[in-house]
């Protein structure tokens, strides 16, 4: 490639605040998926609550992990319990999804407050959304504490995923899953907008035939 230098802005972390480290790292890391955690309070209170330092933390066994920035209703049912679903969020879900996230006191449910319905899980005690096109079922392996992150890691038990949602060669098509992704700021990125790209061998890059 071509040397195109630009004009750079670095930032060292000691010479901002939180809140502001907190946006420029919501901006740049982009777009991020939503696990739309449901969980149980110790006496049985559903809740529901937004994710979107979210990912895949292994493959075998399959995990995932989500991020708590602090101590929230989430993260303390979820110690509290050891299990959570991860519910995710398409294109109709969004308006739902944003309610619930509203710091609602621990005894009301978002369930409720976000109008979707709960459905009882098969492996764990916290229910899905039954509108959600994907639930993963999972029990709680590993919680990080890091800085002011709670990275919580579930194993999952179940993948639970609309049957609407799988092509001929039985493999979830991404065009009818139709994720949203959280981006900065109150910015959602749709998955709207898609293209394949092949990864080369070696070989072919060095020409090695
Ligand atoms: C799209 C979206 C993504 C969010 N991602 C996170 C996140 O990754 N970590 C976090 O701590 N809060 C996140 N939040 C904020 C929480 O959802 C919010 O603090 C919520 O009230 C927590 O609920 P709880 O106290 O019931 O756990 C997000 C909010 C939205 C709308």
């Amino acid at each position: 490639m071509d040397d195109a230098r630009e004009p750079v802005r670095t930032l060292l972390p000691q010479d901002h605040d939180t809140k502001s480290l907190y946006f420029l790292l919501n901006s740049l890391v982009v777009p991020r998926p939503i696990a739309w955690v449901s969980s149980l309070t110790a006496d049985g209170t559903t809740n529901l609550a937004p994710h979107s330092y979210f990912t895949v933390a292994a493959s075998a066994p399959p995990m995932v992990s989500f991020t708590s920035i602090g101590d929230k209703d989430t993260l303390r049912n979820v110690r509290a319990t050891g299990e959570f679903v991860v519910n995710l969020v398409d294109h109709t879900l969004i308006d739902h999804m944003n309610v619930s996230s509203a710091a609602a006191p621990p005894d009301v449910s978002e369930f409720e407050l976000a109008g979707v319905t709960p459905d009882a899980s098969r492996f764990v005690a916290p229910p899905r959304v039954v509108e959600a096109p994907v639930a993963l079922e999972c029990r709680v392996v590993q919680i990080v504490e890091v800085g002011n992150g709670r990275m919580v890691v579930g194993e999952v038990l179940a993948f639970h995923v609309a049957e609407r949602l799988w092509n001929e060669k039985d493999r979830v098509d991404p065009g009818l899953l139709d994720a949203v992704a959280r981006m900065g700021g109150s910015t959602y990125a749709t998955t709207r907008d898609r293209f394949d790209l092949r990864r080369p061998t070696y070989d072919e890059l060095v020409g090695t035939e």
